[in-house]
């Protein structure tokens, strides 16, 4: 065992109990939540659905027809009511709902739950205007700006799905997300400045929008003073319409399983998947997780630095904090720019309180030292929050001690798209806490690990992580494709439990620690490394249109990360291109998660849904001549081609 595995371990063994002083102030302290839930787990959610304000009241709490679920059925409700009209009633219309920092230091915006409440009444008019009716979707493709907010609850305001598109995916990636739903506005920026470089978002939605039919009209927003090709009759400034709406948009009172949004997320195959989520139970469950587990409270700075082109920001960035009435920092910038203390210097200018944010983000600082925080007077923080990838214990001790002065609880929280709002989770007032471990279900939620033949492992194990009740934030469908979403989710243990996709070990006390997805994860020298991890490296490298990344049988390292790559356009397949992509995936994670070798290939081995079949790569990275049984292979023949290709770079 390496000695950086046996430092992590150890201190995946040690034990932080929820300070004192904090768990008596915490939102939720009385462990007694759990047994409460696991008695009478509808009546559990119904109790947080009424902290949500209803035009009109459920019938039915739950309505289970697997794999099909709606949640607070035959309730009326509205998500853009619930985070400003609700707000402002409850005297907080002069409380900053939104505290915006630009790229550059000290260029910040903030809104009034009052003021926010007004530019999305009038978003919303100029929404209606161009004929967006409630259940037509709107595609948003808009960087960390105050506007992308506004767009949002605008839309829900009036029942009109969003589709947000990450600001940074290129044309071709938005073009697809546009067309998948249809949509015929499109909200975007003329410019996106972004750690001192400015992207030019315009011209690259205007190479999207040559191929996107359905798009009748194109706000603008003006981020940088600059003009933008704009398209006479289709293209309008944002300033321009916003001027001339009218600032009465009452909210639509909509229904508990209207669509409050898609969001596309590119899973292995090539089509990306778009997760529905509706209004009621998505609510309900964000609601309460930011205020259960994120420690929301009155008084805090929170700040969430996920993109909000991504799950965590919409619901823990803006749908969680505002329907909290929190005040809520959504920052345009980098950790790097101007200078490498940019996000401590956040922290102490605006006393933030609470930090959620990416274990990547911490590994970063980690590299470059101590120094940067030290500048800076982190005081304020008292609780910090953690997701999206495993993080592991030494990741999480130096966040801890370092970010957190050591008294700071650390929520290392665990969800997905899919899932909506978070599932598994210390709770911060209650939780004795291991570095590495996400600890348990949150009240309200099933899971368990299963083994591969589908049977539960009980107690300390390791299998396949699975949920398996509904909670209420759950995606409801793939949009437009009930098939893959019961085929994705709820054909392998069956239509009653929900497979996750990810592993999951659980400890002697009932601590789980995700271990990444299931048919990613690979082992080199003790290290777990995700092969998905390693494959977003290859692809954010120019020349690389798609990889696929497996482990390779090895002698002494367990296994290695051996890549296939399809190169872009018509880039040559060169010795020297190889290296610079294993040395690009060197930078990326780390040494570690260098491919031992990377081959160019004209075709990955896909089945007919699209899911890259990784034993067919795996059995031909090893030279293995029996491959098994490749028939459900889209086109089984482009294993012969591979086994060619491999041969003449192996
Ligand atoms: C991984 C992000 C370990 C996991 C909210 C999951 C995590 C995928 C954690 C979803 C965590 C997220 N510990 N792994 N705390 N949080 N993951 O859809 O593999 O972008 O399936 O949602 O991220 O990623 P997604």
């Amino acid at each position: 065992m390496s000695e950086s595995q046996q430092d992590g371990q150890d201190l995946g063994n040690r034990r932080y109990e929820p300070p004192e002083e904090f768990a008596k102030n915490a939102n939720v302290n009385d462990p007694s939540v759990y047994d409460k839930a696991n008695q009478d787990y509808e009546a559990f959610w119904a109790e947080r659905a009424r902290e949500l304000h209803w035009f009109k009241e459920w019938d039915q709490t739950l309505k289970w027809d697997p794999p099909n679920v709606e949640w607070f059925v035959g309730g009326k409700t509205n998500v853009s009511y619930n985070c400003l009209d609700y707000q402002v009633e409850q005297g907080k219309g002069d409380k900053t709902a939104l505290l915006w920092e630009g790229d550059e230091p000290g260029d910040t915006r903030t809104f009034t739950y009052s003021e926010l409440l007004t530019e999305v009444q009038k978003f919303a008019n100029v929404l209606k205007g161009l004929g967006v009716r409630k259940g037509d979707p709107v595609s948003i493709y808009l960087p960390m700006i105050p506007e992308v907010a506004i767009a949002m609850l605008a839309c829900a305001r009036i029942g009109a799905p969003h589709s947000v598109v990450f600001s940074a995916f290129s044309p071709g990636s938005l073009r697809d997300r546009v067309n998948d739903c249809e949509a015929k506005v499109l909200v975007t920026a003329n410019q996106a400045p972004r750690g001192g470089r400015v992207s030019k978002l315009k011209e690259n939605a205007d190479k999207a929008l040559k191929d996107t039919p359905s798009v009748e009209n194109v706000i603008v927003v003006r981020r940088l003073d600059e003009d933008a090709p704009m398209t006479e009759g289709r293209d309008r400034w944002w300033d321009d319409v916003m001027g001339e709406a009218d600032a009465g948009c009452p909210a639509e009172e909509v229904d508990s399983e209207d669509i409050l949004y898609i969001l596309y997320s590119s899973g292995s195959t090539g089509k990306p998947k778009g997760i529905v989520h509706t209004t009621g139970g998505y609510l309900t469950h964000v609601k309460a997780t930011t205020k259960w587990v994120l420690d929301l409270k009155d008084d805090d700075v929170y700040w969430c630095t996920a993109d909000v082109g991504w799950v965590t920001g919409h619901s823990y960035l803006v749908y969680g904090p505002l329907a909290n009435g929190g005040t809520t920092v959504m920052f345009e910038g980098v950790p790097s720019y101007p200078e490498n203390d940019r996000w401590w210097d956040i922290i102490e200018r605006h006393k933030v309180n609470i930090l959620y944010t990416a274990p990547t983000a911490i590994r970063a600082f980690m590299k470059s030292g101590t120094e940067a925080l030290e500048k800076h007077d982190l005081s304020s923080l008292r609780l910090l929050g953690s997701v999206g990838e495993p993080i592991n214990p030494r990741a999480w001790v130096w966040y801890h001690e370092n970010v957190g002065g050591g008294r700071c609880p650390i929520v290392d929280t665990w969800w997905q798209t899919e899932t909506g709002a978070i599932l598994i989770s210390p709770l911060p007032g209650i939780t004795t806490t291991k570095p590495g471990s996400a600890t348990f279900p949150l009240p309200g939620i099933f899971a368990a690990i299963y083994d591969e033949e589908g049977n539960e492992v009980e107690g300390e194990g390791q299998g396949n992580l699975v949920i398996t009740r509904p909670w209420p934030g759950m995606l409801r469908t793939l949009y437009k494709d009930p098939e893959r979403y019961e085929q994705t989710y709820f054909s392998r243990y069956g239509k009653e439990v929900y497979f996750v996709g990810d592993g999951a070990r659980r400890d002697a006390e009932g601590y789980y620690t995700i271990t990444g997805r299931v048919d990613d994860v690979m082992n080199v020298s003790g290290h777990r490394l995700s092969t998905m991890e390693i494959e977003s490296a290859l692809v954010s490298h120019p020349a690389v249109a798609e990889a696929a990344v497996i482990g390779r049988h090895d002698e002494d390292k367990g296994q290695v990360p051996f890549a296939y790559v399809i190169l872009e356009g018509n880039r040559e397949k060169t010795d020297d291109l190889m290296k610079e992509l294993r040395n690009h995936v060197g930078e990326k994670i780390g040494p570690i998660a260098k491919p031992q070798q990377v081959i160019a290939v004209d075709e990955l081995p896909k089945t007919r849904s699209g899911k890259i079949m990784r034993r067919v790569l795996r059995g031909i990275a090893e030279g293995k001549e029996d491959l098994g049984d490749t028939s459900t292979l889209a086109d089984p023949s482009v294993v012969d081609t591979l086994q060619e290709q491999a041969a003449a770079q192996g």
